[in-house]
């Protein structure tokens, strides 16, 4: 339930990049591209056990640590802006069961006075979950906290892994709360807790908003 904030030096930077308004399609989706696969590496390095193993090199025998559990990891891309961030997580677990869901803020209803957004569901396809899993939602905005919710109520439709991994670029207080509160065996980590949200709901000062600029 804990929310982490991812410190990598690279992933500062990169957030960095994508926060500028200078910053073209183009290369808002390379950042984060560049982001995921980070942020990839994070959770390896942060989150996941190593055990060591025989190895025999061109020379000698010797033993070596490997990651366990790179097998059972699922990766959710909660569309559309995860898109690009996604593709740079499978960078780092290249052999990822993925799963999509189209989950998307009404923004016509706009915001209710409990700070949360009415979420459509559109589409969900994901694989088997098992109880050795590694679940990572990805999705690079965590405002109201609204989509994640919906978005875990249907991740534990289909199972209840050994661990849930919440992983954002920008995210803001409300949502960080809304979403330890609902689901507190989540881990939940971002690279930058930023200060607020607006009337709107937007993450203030945030990135603007990640589908329109990844994707126009
Ligand atoms: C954005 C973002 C998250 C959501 C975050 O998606 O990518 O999915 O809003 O807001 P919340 O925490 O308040 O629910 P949006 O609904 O704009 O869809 P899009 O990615 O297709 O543009």
């Amino acid at each position: 339930g804990d929310a982490h904030v991812i410190t990598h030096a690279l992933a500062k930077h990169t957030l960095s990049k994508l926060r500028s308004s200078d910053t073209d399609q183009v290369a808002f989706r390379n950042g984060l591209i560049e982001l995921g696969r980070l942020c990839g590496f994070e959770i390896i390095d942060g989150m996941m056990d190593t055990e060591y193993v025989s190895i025999t090199t061109p020379l000698a025998e010797t033993t070596g640590e490997v990651v366990k559990g790179l097998d059972d990891v699922v990766i959710v891309n909660v569309l559309r802006a995860a898109t690009p961030f996604v593709e740079g997580l499978v960078g780092a677990f290249p052999r990822a069961r993925q799963g999509v869901i189209s989950a998307g803020r009404d923004e016509q209803a706009g915001m209710d006075e409990g700070g949360e957004f009415p979420i459509t569901i559109d589409y969900v396809k994901l694989p088997d979950i098992d109880e050795d899993d590694t679940v990572i939602i990805a999705d690079p905005m965590l405002a109201t906290g609204s989509t994640i919710v919906a978005v875990l109520e249907e991740v534990f439709e289909v199972g209840d892994p050994e661990r849930l991994v919440v992983l954002s670029a920008v995210s803001a207080p409300p949502g960080l709360v809304r979403v330890g509160d609902a689901f507190p065996s989540a881990d939940i980590l971002t690279v930058s807790i930023d200060e607020r949200l607006d009337e709107d709901g937007y993450i203030v000062p945030g990135v603007g908003d990640a589908g329109d600029r990844a994707f126009g």
